[in-house]
């Protein structure tokens, strides 16, 4: 593999700006990492729940076809058609008792299965059916996420997730049998890493509404989990008292069991982050578009088990509160915009809060320091192969 000419500063807490702006570092990000030996999260199994619903999504620019079949079974695919590779099927979801490419007309069961060609009689002698199912990538599923991986050579699911597991499990209801309530979808000027670099340090400084939830007064934690640059959070929230900032607290009650962790967030490397803030479960699926574009998809979830009242109260609560519109994360859309702007300047980005010594990373954080990133940076630069400027 090419190796890229990059100067890494020596100090652990510096992050040089190229990376995030230049195009050479995101093609060799697409082999090591995208295409290379990660898993990540395409889908949740409840958005797919009756026999022949399916989902498209692109990762780093495969297309992948994510469906339910007519056996009950979610497969993944790769969404290009066995013949000469067009693209199967367009629609973001939707449910079918048959693929069928427009190009030829063969034709593809939802389980994967060619079982139609026209002119088949003409075709290569021993031409058989059964040698041309779709091509599918390695799966893995935990909890009804369904994560998928390029690389024959990725360690099995769990050994990459470690401990955060647990974290994931509370976070889609303890046992992950969810309901889908819906999607925003939104694309955000801004290099991949910059969006996943979100931290902990911001939170109560950038969003101002996160002060009604308390998040700087809580008790919480900030973990990694391996070496794989997985981050988690579990926080306390409270809804302050007596507040005036909003007419209708209803948007920010908490009908949870256990406000000690009315947050979990978990962050896995390279671009998947979960949060369930009081009632709000959400998984975000997030793709490059380029060097320069990130795609995330901000899917929101009920539990199997809520009554009507409780879908209701989630459904509000979503979409109020997070995503590019809520009202406790709208700033961060600006802030991957401005940053990815400012990131076209020499030097390295500098993080403070939390490092006690810059020689090092530190394995222990608060809640709001932004160290808790930097495991993961140092994942990523060892997997990119830059080397460390010597001191
Ligand atoms: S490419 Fe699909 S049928 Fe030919
Ligand atoms: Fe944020």
């Amino acid at each position: 593999m090419t190796k890229l000419d990059l100067d890494w500063p020596h100090n652990f807490n510096e992050i040089p700006k190229e990376v995030f702006v230049r195009k050479d570092v995101y093609d060799t990000e697409l082999q090591r990492i995208f295409h290379g030996e990660e898993w990540h999260p395409v889908c949740h199994e409840s958005e797919i729940p009756e026999r022949g619903d399916f989902k498209t999504f692109r990762l780093a620019g495969i297309p992948l076809l994510i469906a339910r079949g007519d056996d009950g079974v979610v497969r993944a695919f790769f969404n290009a058609c066995s013949h000469r590779g067009n693209q199967l099927e367009t629609a973001p979801m939707g449910n079918k008792q048959e693929f069928e490419c427009p190009y030829h007309r063969w034709l593809f069961s939802t389980r994967g299965d060619l079982v139609g060609c026209p002119n088949q009689r003409e075709f290569v002698p021993g031409f058989n059916r059964s040698d041309y199912p779709l091509a599918q990538p390695r799966m893995e599923s935990v909890y009804g996420v369904v994560f998928v991986t390029m690389s024959a050579r990725t360690e099995p699911l769990l050994e990459c997730l470690g401990s955060i597991v647990e974290t994931l499990r509370e976070l889609v209801g303890g046992d992950g049998r969810l309901k889908l309530l819906g999607y925003q979808k939104v694309r955000y000027n801004t290099n991949w890493k910059s969006y996943t670099d979100n931290d902990g340090y911001h939170a109560p400084l950038l969003h101002q509404a996160f002060n009604l939830l308390n998040w700087q007064g809580g008790k919480g934690r900030q973990f990694t989990s391996t070496k794989r640059g997985h981050i988690g959070f579990e926080s306390e929230l409270s809804v302050a008292r007596g507040d005036t900032m909003l007419e209708d607290p209803s948007i920010i009650e908490f009908k949870g069991q256990d406000p000690s962790v009315g947050s979990r967030i978990v962050s896995l490397f390279p671009t998947f982050v979960a949060t369930k803030h009081l009632d709000v479960i959400n998984l975000r699926f997030a793709t490059p578009i380029d060097h320069e574009r990130v795609e995330v998809h901000y899917a929101y979830f009920a539990h199997a088990d809520d009554d009507e009242e409780m879908v209701r109260h989630r459904l509000r609560q979503s979409s109020n509160l997070l995503g590019p519109s809520g009202l406790i994360s709208m700033e961060d859309a600006s802030i991957f915009h401005r940053i990815h702007i400012g990131n076209h300047t020499p030097g390295a980005a500098i993080f403070q809060k939390g490092v006690r010594d810059k020689e090092k990373i530190e394995d222990e954080f608060l809640q709001n320091d932004e160290s808790g990133n930097l495991p993961r940076w140092e994942y990523y630069r060892e997997i990119m192969g830059f080397e460390r400027r010597a001191a």
